[in-house]
């Protein structure tokens, strides 16, 4: 039985002091709560965020993560750094990076194995946009994602590793994929993972993400193939985020 983790994606939202009242509320409402559970802070704020979580049951993440391991790469976070502050997780390929920062599908592979070599855990995120849908192309467009990191890493660098399956239409849209189309593509997933290696595949945590929150989070939760949740809005408020934390426990 694999365990649900719950991650709350934190974009590029709050201030010391907000964030320092939803660490708070986090920490303060997590009597029943049975799922792993993090929280992904704007990268200043990882520091301050894990001192705070020290000895909390709630593991911390970084949206992104560097290629390379140190050098010149004005603007970059290696992992290393991301690990000795406090790290977990380190997302990588969200749909914002890709479509608006331009992150391709190799440089996405680059950083997933940089967050391996560094001993972080990857969460891929992949997922088609409403006009992919649409052409019948869900399932190409995810199998070509999850490919590139095939290529550098081999399926071995799935083991323990978590995949986000996102619809880039359902991100902060309110539009939520149903239980069974998120099911659909879940399976694929698992199925194409299996392929390659049946045990890597059956204890991978692929999470949904997209619009998920405290009305939703029960059914997509219940789906066969659906381990937890990438949580961006409904992370922002700690007693919506904790409600998606109990759903998933
Ligand atoms: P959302 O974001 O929950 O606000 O749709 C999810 C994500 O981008 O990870």
């Amino acid at each position: 039985m694999r365990r649900k983790l719950v991650a709350g994606n934190w974009k590029m939202n709050g201030n010391r002091e907000s964030i320092r009242t939803l660490v708070e509320g986090i920490k303060n409402g997590l009597d029943g709560v049975n799922c792993d559970v993090a929280v992904c802070p704007p990268a200043v704020y990882i520091p301050k965020v894990a001192g705070m979580l020290d000895g909390v049951p709630v593991e911390v993440g970084a949206q992104n993560v560097c290629d390379q391991d140190s050098g010149a790469f004005t603007g970059e976070i290696s992992g290393a750094m991301l690990a000795e502050c406090g790290c977990k997780y380190a997302i990588v390929g969200h749909s914002e990076r890709r479509s608006l920062y331009g992150e391709t599908d190799e440089l996405v592979a680059a950083r997933f194995a940089a967050a391996r070599r560094n001993g972080l855990v990857p969460i891929l995120c992949v997922g088609e946009t409403l006009e992919e849908r649409e052409n019948g192309t869900t399932e190409a467009v995810v199998a070509r994602q999850i490919d590139a990191v095939i290529a550098v890493e081999g399926v071995a660098g799935f083991d323990g590793a978590v995949i986000a399956y996102e619809p880039v239409w359902a991100i902060g849209t309110g539009k939520t994929a149903t239980p069974e189309m998120a099911q659909e593509v879940h399976a694929f997933i698992r199925g194409k993972i299996a392929g390659l290696d049946q045990a890597i595949a059956d204890k991978l945590v692929i999470q949904y993400g997209g619009s998920m929150n405290p009305g939703n989070a029960a059914d997509l939760l219940a789906m066969e193939d659906i381990d937890g949740g990438l949580i961006g809005g409904a992370s922002l408020k700690a007693d919506d985020f904790l409600a998606i934390c109990k759903a998933a426990s």
